[in-house]
């Protein structure tokens, strides 16, 4: 992996790989999450699509629930991502259904500071996300107030989609925001991301890599999957 001395002298935090359970077997569900999990996926990460914000329907506060008893046990984050319009109306459902970080899109709402407080004050964690067509800068007046960045490598809505090159420009970006910041909050690169392109967004100082496809799907099992994440990262 390269090294992580630029930019800033923050110390950086450990890579993880948050697997997405989007590309699961639905019928196996915690079985497979579960698997991911032991083979070395640090969170799970839970697609939420409502037809409006993305083109597809996905999940909603029902899987956050099915899968919270499996964080528990495993000491997992439930990585909770909000591909949803207005997602005020239903932060608080997802809270109780056990989310650890709700992160919504900029592009969501009218009123983001709002949102982000809203999550904080339901004692979650508070995540910001950007489209790939969205500037880094849209961000520079909630990212002290943000625990994680979700930087979309894909226009959201599905998985198994190509990586967007641009999005490592971003990532690099965003980076530097965040540490002129003072800001410890993660870094996180979704869409896209194979063992192939993972050393090349960690690089980019991504700190929490999501991956769907390259877990859950191809011809390999869930271990060997992770396990070509773990060597790519110089993890294993
Ligand atoms: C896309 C979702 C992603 C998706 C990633 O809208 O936000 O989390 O599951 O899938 P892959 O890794 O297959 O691109
Ligand atoms: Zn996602």
């Amino acid at each position: 992996m390269a090294e992580n001395v630029e930019p800033g002298s923050r110390p950086r935090q450990a890579v993880k790989l948050a697997a997405s359970v989007l590309a699961a077997d639905f019928a196996l569900l915690e079985a497979q999450a579960r698997e991911a999990l032991a083979a070395g996926a640090a969170w799970l990460h839970v697609d939420v699509m409502d037809g409006h914000f993305v083109p597809n329907i996905s999940m909603g506060p029902i899987a956050v629930r099915a899968l919270r008893p499996l964080a528990n046990e495993t000491g997992a984050f439930l990585d909770v991502h909000l591909m949803i319009e207005e997602p005020d109306r239903y932060l608080e459902a997802f809270a109780e259904a056990g989310a650890d970080i709700l992160t919504v899109h900029v592009e969501a709402g009218r009123h983001l500071h709002r949102t982000v407080q809203a999550i904080k004050e339901l004692g979650v964690r508070a995540g910001v996300a950007l489209n790939p067509a969205t500037p880094a800068a849209a961000l520079a007046e909630i990212l002290p107030d943000a625990d994680l960045v979700l930087v979309m490598s894909v226009n959201p809505g599905f998985g198994g989609q190509s990586f967007i090159p641009a999005s490592v420009h971003k990532l690099q970006q965003l980076r530097r925001m965040l540490d002129a910041a003072g800001s410890s909050a993660w870094l996180e690169v979704d869409g896209g991301i194979k063992p192939e392109n993972a050393a090349l967004v960690a690089a980019a100082w991504a700190n929490v890599l999501v991956a769907g496809s390259a877990i859950f799907g191809g011809p390999h099992s869930i271990v060997e999957n992770v396990a070509a994440f773990k060597s790519a990262l110089g993890l294993a």
